[in-house]
């Protein structure tokens, strides 16, 4: 085999492990499943004003209207005004409920603040899924050599600091040792609640759930309606096909 066969072979091989690699990277956490219902609507107004009240001094939703979510989940303007809208725009006059969800922190700022650019949300639950939102909003562990004071299992060495502690309480990882190929390495077992916060875990995971189930609402917005429009498109379908069969029946009928 000659040298160019073989380079191409070698970086097939390669190619085709990468997958394996990725997830190696990961840190291999386990990932919990996220008990989430899109239908739920009432869920997905509370996630909402988690969302505004804990996320949004931070992050945008730059992609999605105030009142775009107000007529998904049936809220009034009044509603609206009291659980999501309390920015002002440049003018210093109150959001309109027509505007977009920009959060009111500049991208300049952030970065001097962060070191890093603070992500738009809108788009997160499609790029990292449920599951993994709802891991990550629930595995902040204290962790004394980072800047913020806080590691998190899925998000290894993370810049975001632990904005729900206060509710969630500080959780401290629970080391075990392994051999690794013949070395002793220290690996998290779990984590643990050293300090309580305001909310049991059972109450914690619930405000989770909501606001994962917000942000999976807001990447995609749509579903609802495509979900129940497909349910009608089938009925229609159905109904079509007792037509065209009496159709059919009418124009061949004489044929034999
Ligand atoms: C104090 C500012 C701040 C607040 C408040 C905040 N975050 Fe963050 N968040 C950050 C920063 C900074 C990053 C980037 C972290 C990094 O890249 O290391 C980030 C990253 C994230 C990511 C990962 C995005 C990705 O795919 O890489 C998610 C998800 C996230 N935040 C969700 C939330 C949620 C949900 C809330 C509200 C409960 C919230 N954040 C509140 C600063 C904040």
């Amino acid at each position: 085999m000659n040298y160019k066969i073989m380079k191409k072979h070698f970086l097939t091989l390669v190619l085709a492990f990468l997958p394996a690699f990725a997830f190696a990277v990961g840190g291999g956490a386990k990932i919990d499943h996220a008990p989430i219902d899109i239908s739920d609507t009432e869920s997905i107004k509370r996630g909402a004003k988690h969302f505004v009240d804990y996320c949004f001094s931070c992050h945008s939703a730059e992609y999605m209207r105030y009142n775009r979510i107000a007529r998904d989940t049936g809220m009034s303007e009044a509603e609206l005004r009291e659980n999501l809208i309390h920015t002002t725009n440049e003018k210093g006059e109150p959001t309109k409920v027509g505007e977009l969800m920009k959060a009111s922190m500049s991208d300049e700022y952030a970065k001097q603040a962060f070191g890093i650019e603070v992500p738009d949300l809108t788009l997160v639950a499609r790029a990292r899924g449920a599951d993994w939102l709802y891991t990550y909003l629930r595995t902040f562990y204290a962790d004394p050599y980072r800047p913020t004071g806080m590691n998190n299992l899925v998000f290894p060495d993370v810049g975001m600091p632990h904005v729900l502690q206060s509710l969630q309480g500080t959780q401290k990882a629970i080391f075990k040792t392994e051999t690794r190929q013949g070395v002793e390495v220290e690996v998290i077992e779990g984590l643990e609640i050293a300090q309580p916060g305001s909310m049991t875990t059972e109450e914690y995971d619930a405000f989770v759930t909501d606001l994962v189930n917000f942000m999976v609402y807001l990447a995609e917005p749509v579903q609802n309606e495509r979900r129940s429009l497909g349910f009608k498109v089938l009925i229609f379908l159905a109904i079509f096909f007792v037509f065209a069969y009496l159709l059919k029946k009418e124009y061949w009928k004489d044929v034999h």
